[in-house]
C-alpha cells in the first residue's frame, strides 16, 4: 500500500473509490461525494498538496482531500471527502491517509483541521467544535458533529466563531451542500 499526492490521472479511480465507500441505493444522482471530490478540485479551495490517495499496486482504493477553510479570520483546513473502497476497509487505509494529511498541513504551517464527522475521527484528535464556540450554520445537528483538530495546540481557545469552507461547499442560496 502506498499514499502519494493526488495526480490527474487519478480522478477516475479516486471517484470509484469514493462511490464504493459512500454509495447506497437512495444516493442523490445530482449531489454524491464522488462527484463532488471533482467539484472540489477545481474550486479555489484546492490544495494540491493536500490532497491523496492510497494505491494498491495501480488501483486507487482511497482518497483524501484538505480545502482552505477559515474560522472567523483565522484560516485553516476542512477535511473530506475521506473514502476507502469497501473492501479494503478496516485495514488502516484510512487512518493512514488521515494521518498522512494532518502531517502535511502540520508541516504546512496550517494551525488546525476541521470537518462534519462522527467518532472515527476521535483516535486523530479531534474534538467537538462546541466548547471553543465554533459553529458551522444555523443547524444544531450540523454544528453537534462538527469537530475540529487544533495542530498548533497554542490556538486552543483562540479560535472562535463561524466555519466557513471553500465555495464549493456552498449552493447559490450560500447554504452548505
Ligand atoms: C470511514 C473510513 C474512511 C475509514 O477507513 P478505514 O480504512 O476503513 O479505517 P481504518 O482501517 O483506518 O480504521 C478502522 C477503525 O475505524 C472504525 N470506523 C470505521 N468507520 C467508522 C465510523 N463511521 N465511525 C466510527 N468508527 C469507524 C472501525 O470500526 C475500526 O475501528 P478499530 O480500529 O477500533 O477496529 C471508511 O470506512 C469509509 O470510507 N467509510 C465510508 C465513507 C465515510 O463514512 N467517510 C467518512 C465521512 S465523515
Amino acid at each position: 500500500m502506498k499514499i502519494r499526492t493526488f495526480e490527474p490521472c487519478d480522478l477516475r479511480g479516486a471517484k470509484d473509490a469514493l462511490k464504493s465507500a459512500f454509495y447506497r441505493e437512495d444516493s442523490d444522482p445530482l449531489f454524491n461525494e464522488w462527484a463532488f471530490a471533482e467539484t472540489l478540485l477545481g474550486s479555489g479551495g484546492y490544495l494540491p498538496e493536500l490532497c491523496v490517495v492510497a494505491l494498491d499496486g495501480e488501483k486507487v482504493v482511497g482518497y483524501n482531500a484538505l480545502t482552505k477553510a477559515r474560522i472567523g479570520s483565522v484560516p485553516g483546513l476542512a477535511l473530506g471527502p475521506l473514502g476507502v473502497r469497501r473492501e479494503y476497509q478496516n485495514a488502516g487505509i484510512g487512518s493512514a491517509l488521515v494521518r498522512e494529511c494532518m502531517r502535511r498541513a502540520e508541516e504546512a504551517g496550517f494551525p488546525w483541521i476541521a470537518l462534519l464527522g462522527g467518532d472515527y475521527y476521535a483516535r486523530f484528535g479531534f474534538e467537538s467544535g462546541k466548547p471553543y464556540g465554533i459553529t458551522v450554520s444555523e443547524n444544531a445537528f450540523d454544528n453537534d458533529h462538527l469537530l475540529i483538530c487544533f495542530l498548533d495546540k497554542a490556538q486552543k481557545g483562540g479560535v472562535s466563531g463561524r466555519l466557513t469552507y471553500c465555495n464549493a461547499f456552498y449552493d447559490a442560496d450560500g447554504n452548505l451542500l
